[in-house]
């Protein structure tokens, strides 16, 4: 694996909160507009602006910028505020399917799609809660 030495934050990276935003917004279209993705659609509500607001706050302190989830919502705790939706090998592809595109539409820099999809991928394992 290529390890990267840029030293600046994910979140310099990526281009800051405007770029975060446009990611949650096309994670979240494409989980509104996919077919495959139906079943954790479902797991949402009919708006899906209250979630797109809770990632990109979420996403901004993860990837090292400001910590806006943590000043409104407290720890985030994300495996206890998921534990009410059942997730397992399905959901989690389901979930890396739509931010996969996501990260392909909008994030240029090649390196930085990879390690940020690795991060990704090991946060949606660890969300999984529900034997198969
Ligand atoms: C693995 C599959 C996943 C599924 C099926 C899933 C599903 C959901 C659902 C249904 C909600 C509630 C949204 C609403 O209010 O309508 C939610 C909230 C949230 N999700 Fe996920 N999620 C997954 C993975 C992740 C991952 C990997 C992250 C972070 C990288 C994440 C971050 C969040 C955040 C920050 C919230 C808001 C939590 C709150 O304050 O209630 N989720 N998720």
């Amino acid at each position: 694996m290529q390890i990267s030495n840029d030293r600046r934050s994910h979140f310099e990276r990526i281009g800051g909160e405007e770029k975060i935003r446009a990611l949650v917004q096309r994670f979240y279209h494409l989980m509104d507009e996919l077919p495959e993705t139906h079943g954790i659609r479902k797991m949402h509500q009919a708006d899906l602006k209250g979630a797109e607001d809770k990632l990109y706050m979420f996403l901004c302190g993860w990837l090292g910028g400001p910590q806006l989830f943590v000043e409104k919502y407290g720890h985030p705790r994300l495996r206890q505020r998921h534990i009410t939706f059942p997730i397992g090998d399905a959901e989690r592809d389901q979930w890396m399917l739509c931010m996969n595109q996501a990260v392909q539409d909008v994030v240029e820099d090649e390196g930085l799609r990879k390690e940020l999809l690795g991060a990704f991928g090991k946060v949606a394992d660890f969300m999984r809660n529900k034997s198969e």
